[in-house]
């Protein structure tokens, strides 16, 4: 289950602990360490570094090979693009495209304002929609880039909505 937020080095410790020290559990410790936050986070890759025995720049070097790895925090929307086959073939990409564009950040980044991070994933499952993105645990079927950034407006407008809340709050 993703429990995501700022991890603690007592809850590094208890996956660490639960792994054989040794090298082959690299990708299952960076799998169950992105699961568990959301992201990879710093201290998790110096912490697994350590713990294997491994220079942090080989571990570093291994998630970064990975497109599966994201480095930063989800956004409170997080925002997934399939690039399955199915969807690639339906023009996943320009779905992708036109997200980094409206919210001007790259695949794997966050908004300024914490509110969405973007992220492509291979097959979801539901190829019969291609192309197919997920905000929030909702899925978007048969997306057009329009369409794409039309699913945005409501979640929009609820940051809208608890802005001027907080706003009016004494
Ligand atoms: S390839 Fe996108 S849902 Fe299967």
């Amino acid at each position: 289950m993703t429990t995501t937020g700022e991890p603690t080095r007592r809850a590094i410790a208890a996956m660490l602990g639960s792994h054989k020290r040794e090298n082959r559990n690299l990708i299952p410790l960076l799998q169950e360490m992105q699961t568990a936050f959301g992201y990879l986070p710093r201290a998790a890759l110096r912490e697994i570094a350590s713990f294997l025995e491994v220079p942090p720049v080989d571990v570093w070097g291994v998630a970064t090979f990975y497109n599966q790895f994201r480095f930063l925090p989800l956004g409170k929307y997080p925002i997934k693009v399939c690039l399955g086959t199915a969807c690639h073939l339906a023009r996943g990409r320009a779905i992708l495209e036109s997200l980094e564009r409206e919210l001007d950040i790259k695949v794997g980044g966050i908004t300024a304002d914490s509110n969405f991070s973007l992220d492509r994933v291979a097959c979801i499952g539901c190829c019969m929609l291609a192309p197919v993105m997920v905000v929030g645990d909702k899925i978007h079927s048969r997306m057009t880039p329009f369409k794409a950034e039309e699913a945005l407006i409501p979640h929009k407008q609820e940051i809208q909505r608890e802005l001027s809340d907080s706003e009016e709050a004494p």
